[in-house]
């Protein structure tokens, strides 16, 4: 893939989880599970969850401004806000305008991208083809959830893998040859009722009948994601390495959407990649959908894991179902 006019890529992260901290052994005093279930089975530990007065925006608004400081740019230079997340604040307004206002970003136009757990690296995608193209200069992306929010906490089978949290980008014009070296997206709507959730929508407006079936919670069939997960974790990241025109040894750093360490280390056996270039934090935050890999990213980019020159390939998949991938080369000095 070759940007059409200008060079695009990350030049800063941020993220934010809350305070909260749900641990395997707190989760065994609400259902029947055990820690060593949940560790073996998906190598979680612990979860970030928010408090009753915070909202997706509010933990949105704090990665931002951290991404904001870290790019080294002021809140009015932002051409376009783009929230991904299955959990706004409300139908509408979009969270992206509730973050433009808390920022001030005053510029700024600012919308909402729906695709699950895939949705960061989508909105990556919109950003990259908006700076390429010379169109808008600064964009700050986010994925942000609030999972909790739709969890039924009586689920041993769902409650024990999700969490809360943001991670925040900002794409911009970068040195050529550096940035977005490829892009890949894809969805498969036939699988829609293995990962969903039901009510609250135009199809099943939320009732007391909708409450009383427990429609406003995430339902998933989770072995039919885990199957569908190892292979389009394996064949997405591929497909944008060979976009990208580089060999599988020479990436850098793999971040892989943060939802169970068995679906990482199988795709990982598949592409023949030693786990030593994987980043893994999924033990400290489950899995936070959108917020997943932007929060791996800027904790990959703070710890000193990538640097300028990297290849760093991020890959993810989602309900819808839906699936993305990219490669980068770090454009920025991280020391
Ligand atoms: N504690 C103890 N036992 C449990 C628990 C639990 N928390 N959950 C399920 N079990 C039991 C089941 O009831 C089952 O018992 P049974 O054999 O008597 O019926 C047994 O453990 C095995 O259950 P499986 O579902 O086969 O367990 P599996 O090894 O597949 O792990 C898991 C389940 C972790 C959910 C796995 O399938 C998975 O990770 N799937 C992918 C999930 C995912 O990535 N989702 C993405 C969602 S992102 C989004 O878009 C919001």
């Amino acid at each position: 893939m070759k940007p059409v006019l200008f060079s695009s890529g990350i030049i800063g992260t941020g993220s934010y989880v809350p305070e909260k901290v749900i641990t395997n052994q707190d989760l065994e005093k609400i259902v029947n599970t055990s820690d060593e279930w949940i560790t073996s089975r998906t190598g979680i530990r612990e979860r970030r969850i928010v408090n009753d007065e915070q909202a997706t925006s509010d933990l949105s608004t704090i990665a931002a401004k951290r991404a904001l400081e870290d790019a080294g740019l002021n809140a009015e230079e932002i051409d376009l806000i783009i929230v991904a997340t299955i959990t706004p604040d409300m139908s509408f307004p979009s969270t992206a305008c509730i973050v433009q206002n808390n920022i001030g970003a005053v510029r700024g136009a600012a919308f909402d991208l729906e695709a699950a757990c895939s949705g960061f690296l989508y909105a990556l995608n919109v950003a990259n083809q908006f700076v390429a193209t010379g169109f808008y200069k600064n964009i700050l992306v986010i994925g942000a959830e609030c999972l909790s929010r739709i969890t039924n906490w009586k689920d041993r089978r769902t409650c024990i893998l999700f969490g809360d949290g943001a991670g925040a980008a900002v794409v911009s014009r970068v040195e050529e040859g550096y940035g977005f070296l490829s892009h890949y997206m894809g969805a498969d709507g036939n699988g829609g009722d293995s990962l969903n959730l039901k009510a609250g929508g135009s199809r099943l407006p939320a009732s007391m009948a909708t409450i009383e079936q427990e429609l406003h919670y995430i339902h998933m069939d989770g072995s039919e994601v885990f199957k569908f997960a190892v292979r389009i974790m394996a064949s997405a990241a591929e497909e944008a390495i060979k976009r990208a025109g580089i060999t599988k040894e020479q990436i850098d750093s793999l971040i892989p959407h943060q939802a169970n360490i068995r679906i990482i280390k199988g795709a990982a056996k598949r592409l023949n990649l030693g786990m030593d270039k994987i980043f893994v934090n999924l033990d400290h935050y489950g899995n936070m959908s959108a917020a997943s890999i932007p929060v791996a990213l800027d904790e990959a980019v703070r710890s000193g894991k990538i640097r300028k020159g990297d290849n760093v390939c991020m890959v993810g998949f989602g309900g819808g179902l839906t699936w993305a991938s990219n490669v980068l080369k770090w454009a920025v000095d991280t020391e």
